[in-house]
């Protein structure tokens, strides 16, 4: 199956999976794990933003740094430029955090909340270099689009 008809029922299980009564951690350590399974990524986890820092949320895969400051790493670029990035290779991207020397590529994508604020950063390692490109980007954006779809507020 290609990865765009992964994501498509990726998207589909997701919805049936997230509960719009269940907090935000419930539902982002089910979509972390649905995610990671499915497409065996090498690391698949959510930072949560608090205050002005990132902070260490549901994960699945080897351990990670838990505070990531605002504009710092790709996941504090993400959250600063409200937009996802694509690393093809992340010894290409000035200020990358290694959490893992494993880790090959990289995909970052915001997740918003329903009123348009960035409540957490979805972040996707691979062990293989350049293993993202402009589908995993909309495909990804389908997934925190239902996140954001169950959120309670
Ligand atoms: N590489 C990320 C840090 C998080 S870990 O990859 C899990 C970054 O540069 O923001």
């Amino acid at each position: 199956m290609s990865r765009k008809n992964e994501y498509d029922e990726c998207a589909m299980e997701l919805h049936a999976l997230l509960e719009e009564g269940a907090g935000l951690i419930s539902n982002l350590a089910n979509a972390a794990a649905l995610i990671h399974h499915k497409f065996g990524f090498f690391w698949t986890g959510f930072y949560l933003v608090e205050g002005e820092k990132l902070t260490l949320g549901p994960f699945q895969g080897p351990v990670a740094c838990t505070f990531i400051e605002k504009g710092k790493g790709v996941c504090g670029a993400s959250w600063l430029r409200e937009e996802s990035i694509v690393v093809p290779d992340v010894h290409m991207f000035p200020g990358h955090i290694a959490c893992n020397p494993e880790s090959k590529s990289e995909i970052v994508l915001p997740v918003f909340s329903k009123k348009g604020k960035i409540i957490a950063i979805l972040d996707i390692d691979s062990d293989k270099i350049n293993d993202f490109n402009e589908s995993d980007r909309m495909g990804l954006e389908q997934l925190t689009a239902i996140i954001t779809g169950k959120l309670e507020a």
